[in-house]
């Protein structure tokens, strides 16, 4: 059965402990997930998005114990991408002609993914769709994450529908902001915020600014994914506000991958330079071939300076870092500073093409970077402590 939220919207989405990756292999959800689909009854009733493919069945059957399905006259897709249209499908077979509202984009993107001629009705900013005492008053929202998403406001229970922007990869039985663990909740928001908008933060911003400008008052903030805002739903779009403007902290990050422990002997030598320059810098040290790749792109974000380094192997780089390094181009990261370390037997290219990379990802280079040959001895770490030491002071 879906959850009462208000006399007129339930939630009839489906929450997934057991998620521990999404996006394929791209993100991980050491928290599980949801995918949060909300029933409207109103003089109209209204479905906004479904639920990821595997759980279609299990979602068109609760849905009809919920309701008779051919009483929905109007689908809401705020977002095409597959963990909110995967039900589409199973519940289209049911009501083939039920007018699936949604953007120009997301028309495109569900007929690229499901090859039906659904009852796509394109919609803009402004338009709005009558229900009886309340409207759904619909917002555009172009890269937020993806060319077609859109938010859909509700008038009357003063609700908006934000589908991605404000979630969280979190599994609560609650659905309440005001009724998690605040401090996994926020570390699941800007896990979120970090992985999947950094690179749309102008949009965010714009986005939030022209929302904001329309001084529409909101009780509840529905996400697709995680908790629900009731509790001051201000506080996220704050927070978004935040987050989308160059976020920094004052913390630097090393992030490093080593073969016999050379490069990482560098690393924590270096960081005992940072924390003797400055003891009130928050220093982390994570090797990218044993944490998780999602984590180190949210301690890079927290990040007002990072360290990249990496033996040299076969002229190059090591495999973890790489990898690394291409997740952190695609982040577009900005105003922040950079510089790379790495240990060597004879060639010795790590530490140019880590600096290259920092480079084309935005980083702001503060100088050539930290080499040692072979193993570093006490002169050696001495250096690296010193190089740490000025690192911080280049800042
Ligand atoms: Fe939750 Fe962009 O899908």
């Amino acid at each position: 059965m879906g959850k009462k939220l208000t006399d007129k919207v339930s939630w009839v989405g489906k929450t997934d402990w057991e998620l521990m990756k999404f996006h394929g292999d791209e993100y991980s959800t050491h928290r599980g997930s949801s995918y949060n689909s909300y029933l409207v009854r109103d003089q109209k009733t209204v479905l906004i998005d479904t639920v990821w493919q595997p759980y279609d069945k299990e979602f068109v059957a609760r849905l009809r114990r919920d309701i008779d399905l051919r009483q929905i006259d109007y689908i809401i897709m705020n977002h095409s991408e597959v963990d909110h249209s995967g039900a589409l499908p199973e519940l289209m077979r049911e009501i083939p002609d039920t007018p699936i509202y949604c953007t120009a984009n997301g028309a495109k993107i569900m007929k690229g993914h499901y090859h039906q001629e659904w009852n796509f009705v394109p919609v803009k900013t402004g338009d709005s769709l009558e229900l009886g005492e309340s409207n759904l008053v619909f917002v555009e929202a172009p890269m937020l994450h993806w060319p077609d998403s859109m938010m859909t406001y509700m008038t009357g229970e003063n609700i908006l529908f934000s589908n991605d922007a404000f979630g969280q990869h979190f599994a609560t039985e609650s659905l309440y902001n005001d009724a998690v663990d605040e401090a996994e909740l926020f570390a699941e928001a800007l896990k979120y915020y970090a992985n999947i908008l950094t690179p749309f933060s102008s949009f965010v911003t714009k986005k939030i600014r022209e929302i904001l400008a329309l001084n529409l008052p909101v009780d509840m903030i529905c996400t697709s994914h995680g908790v629900i805002w009731k509790e001051n739903p201000a506080q996220i779009i704050e927070q978004y506000l935040k987050w989308a403007d160059n976020y920094q902290e004052n913390q630097i990050t090393l992030v490093y991958d080593t073969m016999w422990n050379s490069t990482r002997k560098m690393a924590e030598a270096i960081a005992a330079g940072i924390g003797q320059a400055d003891p009130s810098i928050t220093v982390k040290l994570m090797n990218a071939a044993k944490e998780d790749k999602n984590d180190i792109i949210t301690e890079v974000f927290r990040s007002k300076a990072i360290l990249a380094g990496s033996s040299t192997i076969n002229n190059g780089l090591l495999f973890s870092m790489g990898g690394i390094l291409e997740m952190m181009k695609g982040m577009k990261f900005k105003n922040k500073k950079a510089a790379a370390f790495g240990s060597y037997g004879w060639s010795g290219e790590s530490v140019k093409q880590l600096t290259k990379a920092l480079e084309e990802g935005g980083f702001k280079i503060v100088d050539d970077g930290c080499r040692m040959m072979w193993v570093p001895d006490e002169e050696g770490l001495s250096s690296c402590i010193e190089y740490g030491k000025r690192f911080v002071e280049s800042l």
